[in-house]
């Protein structure tokens, strides 16, 4: 039995690779599981072949360690929006590619972890959100909040489209980021008050690992 599941954020850059990796540190301690990056935009040359960080960090992570291509098949240069980046390549995001690869690699571990990109509505194209790619799955969701001025917004905004999709939501984490918050408390209170979902863990700020983030 496999289980899989979807982690996004309230934005960009709020720590879900940071947050993939610690989970994927955690359960390879005592299972077998990999992080995959299905859409990745930045990336670097490495030996000829266009390389993002987040997938080489997931990639590291992983439990066995696939080849790159399986944990990371769309990979646009340009640190840039995915669709947008997806025209300068000629290069269009088809949700049934996604679907296709989804197929390859979905039994390759029993527990897989899929980061997004960007926050909950990531546009593919003019008409595709990757959240498509979730409901079609129907992955339960566990949503990184990186604690900072504006996630009280961002964090209810989030909840509300993944439920509004249909969707579980495992729970979610609160991730301090580099430079904690000021009223770091009292906003998680707030959060934890007004998020009827599970708090899964607090990730401490430069934290290399946490104990019991949550468990499957
Ligand atoms: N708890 C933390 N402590 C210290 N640094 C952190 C923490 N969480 C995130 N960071 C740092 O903040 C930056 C952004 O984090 P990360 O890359 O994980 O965000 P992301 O949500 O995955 O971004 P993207 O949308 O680009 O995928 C990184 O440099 C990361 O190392
Ligand atoms: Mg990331």
């Amino acid at each position: 039995m496999t289980k899989t599941y979807f982690i996004t954020g309230t934005d960009t850059d709020v720590g879900k690779t940071f947050v993939t990796r610690l989970l994927l540190d955690q359960l390879n301690q005592t299972q077998s599981a990999i992080g995959y990056k299905p859409i990745a935009a930045g990336a670097e040359l490495i030996d000829n072949q266009w390389r993002n960080d987040d997938a080489l960090i997931l990639q590291q992570a992983s439990k066995p360690s696939p080849d790159y291509q399986l944990i990371n098949p769309i990979c646009y240069p340009q640190a840039i929006a995915p669709h947008i980046a997806s025209e300068l390549n000629d290069s269009p995001i088809k949700l049934a590619d996604l679907d296709r690869w989804w197929h390859q690699v979905k039994d390759n571990s029993p527990i897989s972890l899929i980061e997004g990109a960007g926050g909950w509505r990531l546009p593919l194209n003019n008409s595709d959100y990757l959240s498509d790619f979730v409901k079609t799955h129907q992955f339960e969701v566990i949503v990184v909040v990186g604690m900072k001025l504006g996630c009280l917004n961002h964090a209810l905004l989030t909840m509300e489209a993944i439920k509004a999709d249909g969707l579980t939501i495992k729970g979610w984490i609160a991730n301090q980021l580099e430079v904690p918050m000021d009223y770091y408390d009292e906003n998680l209170a707030y959060l934890k008050q007004a998020i009827g979902e599970p708090l899964l863990g607090e990730v401490k700020s430069n934290q290399a690992c946490t104990t019991n983030l949550f468990s499957f």
